[in-house]
């Protein structure tokens, strides 16, 4: 069986990321920022949003982390284009669970990330130490009922005769707390005047291969490397996107977003 891997299809999820850079937006949108703070954007991808922040903050810095050299790679052409030098010393390798970052920051964003750390206690002590006094976090991952039908549909595939051998001992990938239980998660880690919510973002896709590749590359991809061969993978991703065209509307996503925000207290 194969190990889960860290990395990702880079160039795919640059090219169909819409979904998730229209939901980064609006959370950068509720940002108040002077223009000169040193800011995290943690699980910065192929750094999309990175490029937002960095337009907002013109006197101040950004640091991306992620833990996949592909996204890292990809974002670092895509900002030094851009942006030239001043993204090259801001991007670093690392887990969100062992940042390698204390009282550096003034802000973290981050969005369509925390999901994908199964340890939010350990994920959210991390960053708020790696927070100034005063610091403050805004963000979204994916929670609540997030992506249920598809769950649902790729669980009973994986459970028939042709598909069950290779998911013996598999667990979803992901963590979709509710707004009350992050709630808990960033109060025991020390933030204060904290927010959460949870939001439905439908997401109609535009066809069957745009589907079956934003299902394979974004959404299931941990579920995919499960299969040795690529007749299976098609077979798995051609049943699936049958079963989405069926839906109305064809090829449509229920995703929901968790919202998140707190602060460190001024002085620890
Ligand atoms: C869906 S992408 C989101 C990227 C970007 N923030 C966006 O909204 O387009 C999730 C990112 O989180 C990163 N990630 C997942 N687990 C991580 C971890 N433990 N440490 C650091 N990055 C992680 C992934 O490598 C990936 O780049």
């Amino acid at each position: 069986m194969q190990s889960q891997s860290r990395e990702w299809n880079s160039s795919v999820y640059h090219r169909l990321s819409g979904p998730q850079v229209s939901w980064g937006k609006k959370v950068l949108s509720r940002l108040r920022l002077r223009g000169d703070e040193v800011v995290l954007d943690a699980g910065c991808g192929t750094g999309r949003l990175t490029a937002e922040l960095l337009e907002v903050l013109p006197a101040g810095h950004v640091i991306g982390v992620d833990i996949s050299q592909n996204m890292l790679q990809s974002a670092r052409e895509h900002l030094l284009a851009q942006f030239g030098s001043r993204v090259s010393l801001g991007l670093v390798a690392a887990d969100l669970l062992d940042l390698p970052f204390r009282h550096a920051f003034d802000g973290i964003v981050s969005t369509a990330a925390f999901h994908w750390v199964l340890d939010h206690d350990r994920l959210f002590l991390g960053l708020r130490q790696a927070l100034i006094p005063g610091g403050w976090i805004e963000a979204q991952c994916g929670g609540g009922p997030n992506l249920v039908s598809l769950r649902t549909r790729a669980d009973g595939l994986a459970a028939t005769a042709g598909f069950a051998r290779f998911f013996a001992g598999f667990h979803e990938p992901w963590l979709y707390q509710d707004a009350k239980g992050a709630a808990g998660t960033l109060l025991r880690a020390g933030f204060v005047d904290v927010e959460t919510s949870i939001e439905p973002a439908p997401t109609v896709l535009g066809d069957a291969q745009e589907y079956s590749e934003f299902v394979r590359n974004i959404i299931l991809r941990r579920h995919l490397e499960q299969l040795p061969t690529e007749d299976l993978r098609e077979e798995f991703m051609r049943n699936l996107t049958a079963q989405a065209a069926m839906d109305q509307p064809p090829f449509s996503l229920d995703y929901w977003r968790l919202n998140l925000r707190g602060r460190v207290p001024d002085i620890e």
